[in-house]
C-alpha cells in the first residue's frame, strides 16, 4: 500500500484488489481533472449585467448585491473597456433613470436622452464590436407603477399596447448601438413584434435573445434595489409559475418561431432542469440568467464564513454550463473572466 495510487491494497488479497473499472484513476491530480473536465466556463460565454444611474456622480454600492455597483453615464466607456479587454462575450445594459423621470408610461424608456439611450451610445461608440451591447427591453425600470408594462384600468398590465411600446423601444436601442436586444417582459408576440419593427428599421442584423422562459421569482429581490423599483403587487400574469416545465418549453417554441435568436431561461440556479428541457429542445443558443438573488446568496453566506466563495462560484457557473447554457449572464462575469485570463479558472 505505499505505492503512489495511495491507499489502495496493490497486492494484498480481499478488499478491492481485483478491481478493473476504478474511476478514482481520472481523478489523480488536477492535470488529469481538467484532461476529463465535461464542461467548460470560458470568458466568451459570459455576460454580464451592468446598471446605469441616471445623474449619479460616482458609482454607488448596492447593499442587498454587495460588489455590484450602479455606474454612472462617464464610467460607461471604461467598463466596456474593461470588459472586452477580459474577454467577455457582452454586457447586458439596465437603466435607472432619475425617480422624476419615472410615470405610468415608461416614457423615459423611448426618450433619446433615456438613461439606457444614452448608455447604450456611449458603449457602443467606445467599444465598435469588441464586445457584444446589449440591452434590457422592459419597462419595469422606467415606470412609477414597477411593472414591467402599461396597465389597463383594472391595474393589469396590457399586453398589446406594452408590447406596442416594447417594438418602439427596440429600434431606439437599435438605433443607439445595441447589437442585441433582450426583452424580458414577458408579453405575448413581443418577440415577432419586435423582430418586425426591427426589420422595418433596417436592422436586420440586430439579434433578439428572448426570455422565453421567465418565472416569478423571489430570487429578484436585490435587483429591485438595484434599479431602485418598488413593484405594487405582483408579476404573476405575466411571468410563469415556478411549477411549471412544459409552459416553458411552450413559451421557448413561441420566441423561436417568432425569431428569436437565443432564447434564455431565468432564474438558473432553481431551473436547472428547465435549461436542460430547452437545450434538448431547440437548436438556437440557450442563456440562462445566475440572477439577484442567486449572487447574493453566495455573497451573504461567504462573508459570514460559511461557505468558500471563490469555490461556490465555480460550483455555480459550472452547473449551470452542464445543464446545458451556452451562455451565462452572471454578476460574477468580470472577476471569473480575469481569474480566467490568469490562468487560475476552470478551462
Ligand atoms: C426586467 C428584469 C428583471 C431582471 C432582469 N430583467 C426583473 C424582474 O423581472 O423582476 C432580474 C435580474 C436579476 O434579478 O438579477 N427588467
Amino acid at each position: 500500500g505505499s505505492s503512489r495510487s495511495g491507499s489502495n491494497l496493490s497486492g494484498s488479497a480481499g478488499g478491492a484488489a481485483g478491481l478493473t473499472h476504478r474511476p478514482r484513476r481520472l481523478r489523480v491530480n488536477s492535470t488529469m481533472r481538467a484532461m476529463v473536465a465535461e464542461t467548460s466556463v470560458a470568458p466568451r460565454q459570459l455576460i454580464l449585467p451592468v446598471f446605469v444611474a441616471e445623474g449619479l456622480g460616482e458609482p454607488r454600492p448596492i447593499s442587498s448585491m454587495p460588489g455590484v455597483v450602479q455606474h454612472p453615464l462617464d464610467a460607461m466607456g471604461s467598463v466596456a473597456t474593461q470588459a472586452a479587454e477580459a474577454g467577455l462575450g457582452g454586457i447586458m445594459l439596465f437603466g435607472v433613470p432619475r425617480e422624476d423621470r419615472k410615470d405610468a408610461l415608461g416614457s423615459a424608456a423611448l426618450a433619446d436622452d433615456g438613461i439606457l439611450n444614452l448608455a447604450l451610445r456611449a458603449v457602443r461608440d467606445e467599444i465598435g464590436d469588441a464586445l457584444l451591447v446589449m440591452s434590457d427591453v422592459c419597462l419595469d425600470e422606467f415606470t412609477d407603477h414597477g411593472h414591467c408594462g402599461v396597465l389597463t384600468a383594472n391595474g393589469v398590465v396590457d399586453n398589446d399596447a406594452t408590447v406596442e411600446i416594447y417594438a418602439a423601444m427596440a429600434q431606439v436601442h437599435a438605433a443607439a448601438g445595441a447589437h442585441v436586444v433582450a426583452p424580458s417582459g414577458m408579453m405575448d408576440g413581443q418577440v415577432g413584434a419586435i423582430r418586425s419593427a426591427l426589420d422595418t428599421a433596417g436592422a436586420t442584423d440586430v439579434a433578439i435573445m428572448a426570455y422565453g422562459a421567465k418565472y416569478a421569482s423571489a430570487f429578484y429581490g436585490p435587483f429591485r434595489e438595484a434599479v431602485g423599483s418598488s413593484l405594487q403587487g405582483d408579476r404573476r400574469t405575466y411571468q410563469q409559475d415556478p411549477a411549471n416545465v412544459r409552459e416553458a418549453l411552450r413559451e421557448v417554441l413561441l420566441d423561436v418561431e417568432q425569431g428569436a435568436d437565443v432564447v434564455m431561461v431565468k432564474p438558473a440556479l432553481a431551473y436547472l432542469d428547465v435549461v436542460r428541457a430547452v437545450r434538448e429542445l431547440v437548436s438556437v443558443p440557450v442563456a440562462a440568467y445566475n440572477i439577484s438573488g442567486e449572487y447574493a446568496m453566495v455573497e451573504a453566506a461567504a462573508a459570514q464564513g460559511w461557505i468558500d466563495r471563490e469555490a461556490a462560484i465555480d460550483e455555480t457557473l459550472t452547473s449551470i454550463r452542464r445543464a446545458g447554457a451556452d451562455l451565462v449572464l452572471t454578476y460574477w462575469a468580470q472577476e471569473w473572466a480575469q481569474k480566467w485570463r490568469a490562468g487560475a479558472g476552470r478551462g
